[in-house]
């Protein structure tokens, strides 16, 4: 067995060996964006430095822990707090938990995340279902030799976030009054916010917002065969001519205010699955 495989193999009898029950569905939420765990009924909570391998949060806003337990009468894994790349995290470690989730028999995976808004259209506050990504200078966590037992070593990404899953949440924001967007998710590696150019760059190129995670998440995911749904909460403009400084305050707050909408769409969403 490679080196992956036992840590992953001994990450997972930890964590099996901590809970009673299992669940296909796994959600890792943003920044600002940790009230939705509020929302469950958790069975078992473990924190990530208890949890062999697993790297431990650093940032302002990221709780740390996984969680099993139930929302809208299904049983879920949740991560109330991310790895970054901009951590010092290799790519790796980052989708680490990903992984994890594979081998504990998540089938299907949720992600949110705060990002900036590049689509004129947009406004502070909105929810963009992502349908597609671009990966602008992260690195791909799948460098390195094939781990064969997870997935492909030449995955296709024609569909990196499920379009069932975009249609069924386009109809629950229709039918609860929530406007959704949907977009392209540019991932960059942060921690820096980007230059005016850059955020005109990132436009000019496709893409509908900006982040400094979920692409890695999602590529990993992939590659093990999990289906993806993915939203962001915009929660700055990288467009503005004028008063264009971002805060990671103002993002967080942004994120919080957004958070309800967020929530009805993940526990209707996770209703049907
Ligand atoms: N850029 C990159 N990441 C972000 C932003 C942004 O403007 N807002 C929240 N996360």
């Amino acid at each position: 067995m490679s080196n992956l495989m036992s840590q992953l193999a001994e990450t997972t009898a930890f964590i099996q060996s901590k809970v009673n029950s299992k669940a296909e569905i796994g959600i890792i939420l943003g920044s600002g964006l940790g009230n939705l765990a509020s929302e469950i009924k958790v069975e078992v909570s473990i924190p990530y430095s208890e949890i062999p391998y697993f790297p431990v949060s650093t940032v302002e806003g990221h709780g740390g822990s996984l969680m099993l337990g139930e929302l809208s009468g299904k049983k879920v894994w949740v991560m109330s707090g991310r790895f970054h790349f901009y951590e010092g995290y290799t790519p790796q470690q980052v989708t680490y938990p990903v992984r994890a989730m594979h081998l504990l028999g998540v089938k299907t995976l949720l992600l949110s995340n705060a990002a900036g808004g590049v689509n004129p259209a947009f406004s502070v506050g909105d929810l963009m279902v992502i349908t597609d990504h671009i990966s602008l200078f992260v690195l791909n966590p799948l460098l390195g030799k094939n781990e064969e037992a997870l997935g492909t070593r030449f995955p296709d990404m024609s569909e990196p976030y499920s379009k069932a899953l975009v249609s069924k949440a386009l109809e629950i924001a229709a039918i609860n009054g929530i406007h959704l967007k949907q977009g392209v998710y540019t991932g960059v590696t942060g921690p820096t916010f980007e230059t005016r150019a850059e955020y005109k760059m990132i436009h000019a190129l496709g893409g509908d917002a900006v982040g400094m995670s979920t692409v890695q998440e999602n590529i990993v995911a992939v590659h093990c065969g999990m289906k993806v749904f993915a939203t962001s909460v915009i929660t700055d403009l990288g467009i503005r001519e004028e008063e264009n400084v971002i805060t990671h305050e103002e993002v967080l707050q942004a994120a919080k205010d957004a958070e309800p909408k967020l929530t009805l769409l993940f526990k209707e969403l996770i209703k049907g699955l």
